[in-house]
């Protein structure tokens, strides 16, 4: 087991499309195992491959009861479907360092996915569940929460970024 590190905007990978995973192999559960425990480490709820500089199709999302027993399903290859109802809810990410913004998802989501054994996984996720996958996935496709912020609230946080980045200097 090892912590990765975590890239954060505005790192071009967080940018690129992940690749489709044909091979469950031992360096794939790796990757997953990996991936947990850096997303643990964080803090953070879910983590995409891409963040820790992996181009595949790999994410992982949080489904603890409670914070004594964490635990956390991996989805490979996963796909959102028949997205219903739209809610508003405060995000964040371990990418985007110093910001929260409201961002509109579907309420209720259907995913298809495969594990680390490659089996298909077929279900609904609802609420919190569902925010964190369709954040997830949109890490897949280069794409970060902000992206869904108007282009005026979008430039604000590069203006704050800068400077923030200026005062670690
Ligand atoms: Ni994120």
């Amino acid at each position: 087991m090892a912590l990765r590190k975590i890239l954060t905007y505005p790192e071009p990978v967080l940018r690129q499309q992940a690749k489709k995973v044909e091979v469950f192999d031992e360096e794939l559960k790796q990757l997953a195992t990996d991936m947990g425990e850096t997303m643990y480490d964080a803090p953070g709820v879910g983590l995409a491959a891409n963040q820790v500089g992996v181009l595949k199709r790999v994410v992982v999302v949080d489904i603890s009861k409670n914070d004594e027993a964490k635990e956390f399903i991996t989805l490979v290859n996963p796909v959102i479907s028949n997205g219903e109802g739209c809610v508003a809810g405060e995000e964040g990410c371990l990418s985007v360092v110093e910001y929260e913004a409201k961002v509109k998802r579907f309420q209720k989501i259907h995913v298809t996915a495969q594990d680390l054994d490659g089996k298909p996984l077929d279900f609904d996720a609802e609420d919190r569940f569902a925010r964190i996958i369709q954040h997830e996935v949109d890490h897949l496709h280069g794409k970060l929460f902000i992206d869904h912020l108007s282009a005026l609230k979008r430039n604000l946080y590069k203006k704050k970024l800068k400077k923030l980045l200026k005062s670690r200097v």
